[in-house]
C-alpha cells in the first residue's frame, strides 16, 4: 500500500465521531513504537514530522523509514509536516513525497496568513498533497490569562469560515485552550467547546485539528522521577476532552509530549535498573515498548480509531 493523503480518512473520521492520532516521529524505535500499535489495533495512522524532526534526522531517513513501515504494516499511512513554516519548506516536502502538509502561518495577520496559505494548496493541490493550515494562536501556559487576551488567541469563528473559504485548505487547526509540551494549564484544564462547536458549524464539514493535544498522564512524570528526573508536576488536555472534540468536528489529534514521556520513563527506569548496561538496544528496546503501549491506549481509549481496517 503506498502513503495515503488524510481525505479519505477524515471524511469518515467526521461523520463517524473518531479521530485520528497524528503522532510526531524522530527516529526509528519511534517509528517502530507507533505502526506496531497501530497494526495490532488495525488503526489508520498519520506519522508527522516536524522542522527540528528533519534536522535530527535527515529528512531521507525518515522518509525511509516510513517507507518501511509501511511495507512492513500495510496499513493507511499519511506522511505529513508539522509546523511547516514558510511555502518553500512546504514545496520541498511536497516534492519529496509527503502526502499532507501543514504551513503554519498562524503569527502572521489574517490577510498574509490567508495569502501563504493559498500559495501553498495551489502547489500542494496541483501535486495531489492535502494542506492543514491554522488560524489563531496556541496559547502557552503564560499566555492568555483574561477573557479579552483569550478571545484575542483563540481562533474567531467568523475568520475561520472567510479563511477556509478563501484559501481552500483541507483542514484547519484551531486553538480553543491548548498548547504544546507538558504545561497546559494553570489550573483547571478548560477548552472553549462553545467556540469549537461554532467553528464547527460555520465550517460545515471541514475538518478540524487539535495540536498541543498530549494528556500528559502523571505516572509517567512520577516514572521518569522516581528515576531520576526531575519535571515538575505537569497537566495536559483531559482524555475526556479529547474524546468530546471528536463529536465536533476534530479529526486530527497531535501527540508528541506523551510519546516523549512514555519513551524516556521506560528508559530512565532501564537505566535506573541496569546501570552497567551500554547497549542501546537493552534501553531503546523498552523505549520503544512504551511508545507502543502509549498509542495503543491512545487508539482504544482516546480517539476511538480501532479496527477500522
Ligand atoms: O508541535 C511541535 C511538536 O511537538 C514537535 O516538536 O519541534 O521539538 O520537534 P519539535
Ligand atoms: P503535544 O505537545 O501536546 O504533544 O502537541 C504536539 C503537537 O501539537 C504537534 O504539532
Ligand atoms: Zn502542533
Amino acid at each position: 500500500m503506498p502513503l495515503v493523503t488524510s481525505k479519505e480518512m477524515f471524511k469518515r473520521a467526521y461523520a463517524n465521531n473518531y479521530a485520528i492520532g497524528a503522532f510526531n516521529v524522530n527516529n526509528m524505535e519511534i517509528i517502530q513504537g507507533i505502526v506496531d500499535a497501530a497494526k495490532e489495533e488495525r488503526s489508520p495512522l498519520i506519522l508527522q514530522v516536524s522542522a527540528g524532526a528533519r534536522k535530527y534526522a535527515n529528512p531521507v531517513y525518515l522518509k525511509k523509514l516510513v517507507e518501511a513501515a509501511i511495507e512492513d504494516s500495510n496499513l493507511p499511512i499519511v506522511l505529513h509536516l508539522d509546523h511547516g513554516e514558510s511555502f518553500e519548506v512546504c514545496k520541498q516536502c511536497v516534492d519529496d513525497g509527503f502526502t499532507s502538509v501543514m504551513i503554519d502561518a498562524s503569527h502572521y495577520p489574517l490577510k498574509e496568513n490567508i495569502a501563504i496559505t493559498r500559495k501553498v494548496v495551489e502547489y500542494a493541490h496541483a501535486h495531489g498533497v492535502v494542506v492543514e493550515a491554522e488560524l489563531g494562536r496556541l496559547a502557552g501556559i503564560e499566555d492568555a490569562v483574561n477573557v479579552s487576551e483569550k478571545d484575542a488567541a483563540f481562533t474567531n469563528p467568523d475568520e475561520a469560515q472567510e479563511f477556509v473559504e478563501k484559501t481552500g485548505v483541507d483542514s484547519l487547526a484551531v486553538a480553543i485552550g491548548t498548547s504544546h509540551g507538558a504545561y497546559k494549564f494553570k489550573g483547571k484544564p478548560e477548552l472553549d467547546f462553545e467556540r469549537l462547536q461554532t467553528i464547527n458549524a460555520k465550517l460545515d464539514g471541514t475538518p478540524l485539528v487539535l495540536h498541543g493535544a498530549s494528556t500528559v498522564l502523571p505516572e509517567f512524570v512520577d516514572l521518569c522521577n522516581r528515576n531520576g528526573g526531575t519535571i515538575p508536576d505537569a497537566q495536559g488536555v483531559p482524555e475526556e476532552m479529547i474524546r468530546k472534540a471528536a463529536e465536533h468536528g476534530v479529526c486530527k489529534v497531535n501527540i508528541d509530549t506523551d510519546l516523549r514521556l512514555a519513551m524516556t520513563a521506560a528508559i530512565r527506569q532501564e537505566l535506573n535498573k541496569n546501570p552497567d548496561n551500554f547497549d542501546p538496544r537493552k534501553y531503546l528496546g523498552p523505549g520503544r515498548e512504551a511508545i507502543k503501549n502509549m498509542v495503543k491506549h491512545k487508539i482504544t481509549k482516546v480517539l476511538g480509531s480501532s479496527n477500522l481496517i
